[in-house]
């Protein structure tokens, strides 16, 4: 992620649903500020943004666009158009209301949904004309200040209710051929929807029906102004082990249709206008989470983490995307409306993450571009871990206190964590919580003696300012001597520089023994 051509970590938070209001921005600026966020992500409503057809009320936009300005913030703006969670919440009133001009799915049963039918040309372009307006205004107000960086667009998309439309019209697509740009993509043999995908034929159908509106919709929007566009994700969550079946059902545990993981690939194929297809995480199982970094991390699609709990695990969670290179990462519902943070307070484990990244997030962002930045997590029962870097390892041990001849004990809650990035050969910067962080020269494959040693030649506590390093204290003794500490509510980012010296004085080890 690139932002006035310097690299850009997303530090994100996202308010609540209902609060990108005058009457409740006042709320979220304190919040944004506490919790060290240096972007906001917040809705555009469709309903608010177009009460009468191709009448247009932006008032809310530019409070948004002000606002973030003034709180020296960047903004990713959250198209709540044709879909929001698998329904059509948000779709005007003139929408809502006519849904003969704009079809609604329709169940396999006949009951007409809360859903607009992807499959009508109508729909599609009452939301485009709306994205498109909404864009041009962006271009308008701040195609020169670039406090916009993103969009994302429409708000976990596809339909809840049924696993696709089968209204008559879009009954009449899905009997015919899957378009052959579609099957070439994906290396499938031709034919109907059915003949193809099999028993999955009807949730592919869907996909394929609203990453096209989609892929649209973001097409448009970009020929006004061409902003970085990405969808977010309702992913598919693992059922429970006692229920005797191996998937959630599409259209009633997920909405069917979205970019879930079975339905990358289609995605990926019909949306070319969609930059990154974006997890959305609301689950305490780490096994999972490391599951859908690994599902979304892929060379053609960015990680990022657009929305997220404000579990006791956020700040591993939030480790462990950076150490597989996310470009962002989000905790939902920050605003101090009284709805998602109990008491309207950030909790320290929330803010301690951001307060710690946010001088440095430009630093960060082109270290991790340049493939040299490496994060450990601490998991149940592994309390040390090893990360290799060029001729160098760093060895990351969890909890404190850490005493000699013992393993380290690990933490309670799992909460250690460590960022090491290689700045030059001998040179790396540090910075965790519950961990500390050692050196030892890399072993090379196979050797059976090491030759060589290592040692701290200085170890600077210390920040950077605008891009420069400010060293304020030198690290030694306690602090060192067994590994950089990072003590919990650490706040300490460290520069250290190391050398390595031979192990043995030769001529002395070669000295015959005497009696
Ligand atoms: C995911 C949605 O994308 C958000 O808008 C919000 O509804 C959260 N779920 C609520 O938990």
């Amino acid at each position: 992620m690139i932002v006035d051509g310097k690299p850009y970590l997303i530090l994100g938070a996202q308010i609540n649903n209902s609060s990108s209001w005058a009457s409740t921005l006042p709320q979220v600026w304190p919040a944004l500020e506490d919790i060290h966020a240096n972007t906001l992500e917040a809705p555009v409503y469709w309903e608010q943004m177009e009460p009468k057809q191709g009448s247009f009320d932006f008032a809310n936009v530019d409070l948004l666009v002000n606002g973030a300005r003034e709180h020296h913030l960047h903004l990713v703006l959250l198209w709540f158009g044709t879909w929001k969670n698998g329904q059509a919440h948000y779709v005007p009133e003139w929408v809502k209301t006519e849904p003969q001009k704009y079809p609604r799915e329709v169940s396999a049963y006949g009951k007409i949904l809360d859903v607009l039918s992807p499959n009508s040309g109508a729909n599609l372009e009452a939301d485009r004309s709306a994205f498109v307006a909404l864009m041009r205004h962006l271009k308008a107000i701040d195609g020169a200040q670039h406090t916009v960086i993103m969009m994302q667009v429409e708000n976990e998309s596809g339909s809840i209710g049924a696993v696709r439309d089968y209204s008559a019209a879009a009954n009449q697509q899905f009997e015919g051929e899957v378009p052959s740009s579609l099957t070439e993509a994906l290396h499938t043999p031709k034919g109907t929807w059915s003949k193809v995908f099999g028993a999955d034929a009807d949730e592919r159908f869907a996909a394929y029906s609203t990453t096209s509106y989609i892929n649209q919709v973001a097409a448009a929007g970009k020929a006004e102004y061409a902003l970085p566009m990405y969808c977010n994700v309702w992913v598919t969550y693992p059922v429970h082990a006692l229920e005797n079946r191996d998937h959630a059902s599409p259209g009633q545990e997920y909405p069917s249709g979205g970019a879930q993981q079975d339905n990358i690939n289609l995605w990926k194929a019909a949306a070319p206008a969609i930059d990154i297809l974006a997890p959305d995480f609301y689950s305490s199982d780490h096994a999972f989470y490391h599951q859908i970094i690994a599902t979304y991390d892929r060379p053609d699609n960015p990680l990022f983490i657009p929305e997220t709990l404000l579990s006791k695990d956020f700040g591993s969670n939030f480790f462990y995307a950076l150490g597989h290179g996310a470009i962002g990462f989000s905790p939902f519902g920050i605003d101090y409306t009284h709805w998602t943070l109990a008491d309207d307070k950030i909790p320290a484990h929330l803010s301690e993450n951001f307060a710690l990244f946010r001088p440095m997030a430009s630093e960060v962002a082109q270290l991790n571009f340049d493939g040299k930045l490496q994060t450990a997590v601490e998991q149940a029962g592994e309390t040390r871990q090893r990360l290799h870097f060029e001729g160098v390892d760093a060895i990351v041990s969890f909890g404190f206190p850490q005493r000699d001849g013992e393993q380290p004990r690990g933490t309670a809650d799992l909460s250690g964590r460590a960022m090491v990035a290689q700045l030059g050969t001998m040179e790396f910067l540090v910075t965790g919580f519950d961990a500390s962080v050692s050196f030892e020269l890399a072993t090379a494959p196979g050797a059976k003696l090491r030759n060589e040693q290592i040692e701290i030649l200085r170890a600077e506590e210390g920040q950077y300012v605008k891009g420069a390093w400010q060293s304020s204290r030198i690290w030694n003794g306690d602090q060192t001597d067994r590994g950089l500490n990072f003590h919990r509510g650490n706040t300490s980012v460290v520069r250290i520089r190391l050398h390595s010296l031979p192990l043995y004085d030769e001529s002395m080890r070669l000295r015959p023994q005497q009696n």
